[in-house]
């Protein structure tokens, strides 16, 4: 038992060492990044892609900071760049792998490279914004208004997200945004507390009106497929809330063409917001439906609505038949449940968007 541990103490300051040793001592020289055949990056190789992208104010998004966590940061790499690792395997299909894609954040800038970005993403930008309100809307989830300074108006389709850089760090988190890009002056977004999470922490504790905040985006590709004439269902729990309400605004201003049923899932009333404003929208349009499911009502609720797993609701209310699409955002293990469920009614899986988190 002690040789072995002793053993694992020499192996992990042998890599720790291995680490230190690379940061200080191993200098890569220049290195070129080719972007699409076009544009060239000139770099003190050593760092990753990722970061010379930053740096370069090309923003591939990035939800978990970095850290191999999110997979979102995908490019294509054409050549240099080195085999793909382990931390990437888990995002990386055999498939995408042979179509030489890798996760910026793990790919080691050590000799020249040659990437394709996909042109969206040269699209996303910095974006300076001010905090002009902050409101509770749950126990444990903010809404957060803020004002666009530079650029003074952003293009962006509903149910995107922006990523938010945590002021003195060079983290950032993704967030959907909750507004209709119609009102291009200003982002709207809602923020769950998570327990010990460093970015909803900050926006949680320390964000205040006024402060200046630094945005990257848009991202993303769940949004509003307009060119579809298809009934829509929506199925949203906890701030998957967000990028519905933005596609269902863009639609209100629309005048509501297509027939829309929101499906929200949450455990008691106290887990419920933005109910008023989707009443008023159910008011208003006869071909919207705000179906609101509570999985542990509490007596003092006097819930008389919907009761049970919001995939359960779904699977009693929501209709038969192919000519529907789906927009589904929340925790995983909703979204993969909402997916059965919605091939179960015969809707295909290409007609079906989401975005877990
Ligand atoms: C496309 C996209 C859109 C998103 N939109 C929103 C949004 O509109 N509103 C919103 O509140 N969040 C949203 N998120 C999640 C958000 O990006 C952060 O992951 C979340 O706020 C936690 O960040 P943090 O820095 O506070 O926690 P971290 O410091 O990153 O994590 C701390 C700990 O919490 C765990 N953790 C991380 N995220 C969660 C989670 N969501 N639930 C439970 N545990 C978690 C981590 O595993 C870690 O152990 C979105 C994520 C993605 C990918
Ligand atoms: S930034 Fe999240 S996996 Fe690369």
């Amino acid at each position: 038992m002690i040789p072995i541990l002793i053993m694992n103490a020499i192996l992990m300051s042998i890599a720790i060492l291995l680490v230190v040793a690379e940061k200080f001592l191993v200098t890569y020289g220049e290195c070129e990044i080719a972007i699409n055949k076009d544009k060239i990056l000139k770099v003190q190789g050593g760092d990753t892609l990722l970061n010379y992208f930053a740096q370069a104010k090309i923003f591939i998004p990035s939800a978990c900071g970095g850290k191999a966590t999110c997979g979102y940061c995908k490019v294509e790499v054409l050549s240099g760049g080195g085999h793909i690792l382990p931390t990437e395997e888990v995002f990386i299909s055999r498939q995408e792998a042979l179509k030489g894609l890798r996760l910026a954040c793990q790919v080691k800038v050590k000799n020249d490279i040659e990437v394709m970005v996909s042109p969206d993403l040269l699209e996303a930008q910095e974006l300076k914004v001010t905090v002009t309100k902050i409101e509770d809307v749950t126990s444990d989830i903010k809404y957060i208004f803020l004002r666009l300074d530079e650029p003074a108006s952003i293009k962006f389709k509903p149910g995107q997200y922006v990523q938010f850089k945590i002021p003195e760090t060079d983290e950032f988190r993704a967030y959907s945004i909750a507004s209709s890009p119609s009102r291009d002056s200003l982002i709207e977004l809602v923020v769950r507390l998570v327990p010990t999470g460093l970015c909803s922490t900050y926006i949680h504790e320390a964000l205040d009106v006024n402060d200046r905040i630094m945005l990257t985006g848009p991202f993303g590709d769940f949004y509003l497929r307009e060119d579809s004439d298809r009934g829509i269902v929506c199925i949203g729990g906890g701030c998957g809330m967000a990028p519905i309400r933005s596609i269902l605004f863009y639609l209100k201003e629309k005048g509501m063409p297509r027939k829309v049923m929101y499906f929200f899932g949450a455990r008691s009333k106290k887990d419920l917001f933005f109910t008023e404003e989707l009443r008023a929208l159910e008011d208003e349009f006869k071909n919207f439906r705000y179906i609101p499911a509570l999985s542990e009502p509490k007596p003092q609720d006097n819930w008389d609505g919907e009761t049970g797993l919001v995939t359960q609701v779904v699977e009693r209310m929501c209709p038969e038949g192919p000519n529907q699409e789906g927009y589904l955002c929340g925790p995983p293990p909703m979204i993969d449940a909402s997916i059965k469920v919605l091939s179960g009614k015969g809707i295909k899986d290409i007609y079906i968007y989401y975005d877990k988190f």
